[in-house]
């Protein structure tokens, strides 16, 4: 599925990006051109990206209650 139209920029390479490492908004913009043109797809991008600090920290919590 495509995530920016302007760039057809789709939702597996924002994901994968993301798993690698990538895990601000400009550093997928510079990664993979996406949301530098019109701008309507910066929301959903930003949802990749909270979505994955979100399992990131149920991560985090996880290990701290292990421990
Ligand atoms: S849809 Fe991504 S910049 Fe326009």
């Amino acid at each position: 599925m495509y995530v920016c139209i302007c760039n057809e920029v789709k939702e597996k390479q924002i994901k994968t990006a993301i798993a690698a490492g990538i895990d601000t908004l400009e550093g997928l913009k510079t990664a993979l051109d996406v949301a530098t043109c019109c701008g309507c797809c910066e929301p959903m991008v930003n949802d990749y990206l909270d979505a994955n600090q979100d399992s990131t920290l149920a991560s985090a919590a996880s290990l701290a209650y292990a421990v």
